[in-house]
């Protein structure tokens, strides 16, 4: 007859079995380490990593090691690229137009390009590297990417014909042309101070409309220094009343034309404000209320109006 043989072990050994057990299922006990946090994957290797890890700062920083000059660029340009972007970055059909444009920005139809638009030479390389030619993105070598960088350059006026882009000569061309003119969106809901440090809490940030308020929110958490009135009136000014008063739009008076001001001023500073206000229908033309920004506080546009008349005045 069948018999458990365990009843008749010693019970010190059933014991120990049962630690072991225990100690096994509590992990106490060393077990060989599954790979990945989950027990699946693998650690990717120094090779795999730098196949991924190709991208370039606006500084430099990440280029290859290796070198192309404009001379070698043109042949490989007219190869692999010209065929949709034209042999002088014209652009074929509707693909894109790589060189020109320059002063087109503030037109109707403005030309984006690599020399009128662009703003860092890392994103060209980048972009070279990582995504054209079109059909066969990720192809070109480190140095044939250079060199067509270079050659685009080229075609956007910006280096001499004898010109050899490498790690070394990247910081000559690291900006473009409109590096400058890239700026914080103004737009109400993003109409936030940047934050490098100390930063507010992420869950407790809310999309407001009130300029004034996040100001002082960013204040109360961040050694910061609030914007002061006058940085304030300038901001909303930017933001809001710009667009028709620095060219003198539809009749309005133009920032620093300071006999027009003067001659406004007369009627008193709290009478410009009340108009800027409530809207005015004047001489020259319609104030909007508000310049038509109804989310903005009274005491905003009054800070405005006051930074309006100590740039024109003063
Ligand atoms: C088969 C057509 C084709 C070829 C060949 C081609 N491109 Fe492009 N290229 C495109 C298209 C389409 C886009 C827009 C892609 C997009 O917006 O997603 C583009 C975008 C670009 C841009 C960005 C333009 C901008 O202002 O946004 C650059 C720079 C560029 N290509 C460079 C090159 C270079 C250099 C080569 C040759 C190595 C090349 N392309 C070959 C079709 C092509
Ligand atoms: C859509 C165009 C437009 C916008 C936007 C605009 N304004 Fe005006 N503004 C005018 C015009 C036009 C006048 C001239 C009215 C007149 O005197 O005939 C004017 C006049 C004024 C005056 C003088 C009023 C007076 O009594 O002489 C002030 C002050 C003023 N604007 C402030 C502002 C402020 C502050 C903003 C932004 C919050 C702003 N404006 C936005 C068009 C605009």
């Amino acid at each position: 007859m069948f018999r458990f043989p365990n009843l008749a072990w010693p019970k010190r050994i059933l014991m120990a079995l049962a630690l072991a057990v225990l100690l096994a299922s509590s992990g106490l006990i060393a077990k060989p380490k599954p790979a990945g946090h989950y027990g699946y994957g693998k650690a990717a290797t120094a090779a795999e990593i730098a196949g991924w890890d190709i991208d370039i700062r606006p500084d430099g920083r990440g280029l290859p090691d290796a070198s192309g000059s404009v001379e070698d660029g043109e042949m490989l340009y007219e190869d692999q690229c010209a065929a949709c972007h034209g042999s002088f970055g014209e652009g074929v059909g509707r693909y894109p137009v790589l060189a020109g444009g320059e002063g087109t920005l503030t037109e109707a139809r403005p030309e984006k390009t690599v020399g009128s638009f662009w703003a860092h030479t890392s994103t060209l390389f980048d972009y070279i590297r990582r995504a054209m030619p079109f059909t066969q993105p990720s192809s070109l070598s480190a140095e044939d990417t250079y060199a067509i960088t270079a050659y685009v350059l080229y075609l956007n006026d910006l280096v001499e014909d004898d010109f050899v882009l490498s790690k070394e000569t990247f910081a000559e061309v690291a900006k473009l042309p409109n590096h400058g003119n890239f700026t914080p969106d103004p737009r109400p809901d993003v109409d936030a101070k940047r934050c490098m440090k100390n930063c507010k809490d992420p869950a407790s940030v809310r999309i407001t409309s009130e300029p004034t308020i996040l100001a002082e929110e960013v204040a109360e958490d961040t050694p910061v220094k609030a914007a002061s009135p006058q940085e304030q009136g300038a901001e909303v000014y930017n933001g809001a009343c710009a667009v028709c008063h620095n060219q003198g739009v539809a009749g309005a008076p133009k920032l620093g034309d300071k006999a027009d001001w003067e001659k406004r001023l007369s009627a008193g500073e709290e009478t410009l404000i009340k108009h800027a206000i409530e809207g005015f229908q004047g001489q020259s033309g319609f104030m909007p209320a508000k310049g038509g920004r109804m989310d903005l506080s009274d005491t905003a546009v009054a800070e405005a109006v006051k930074f309006m008349l100590a740039e024109s005045i003063n």
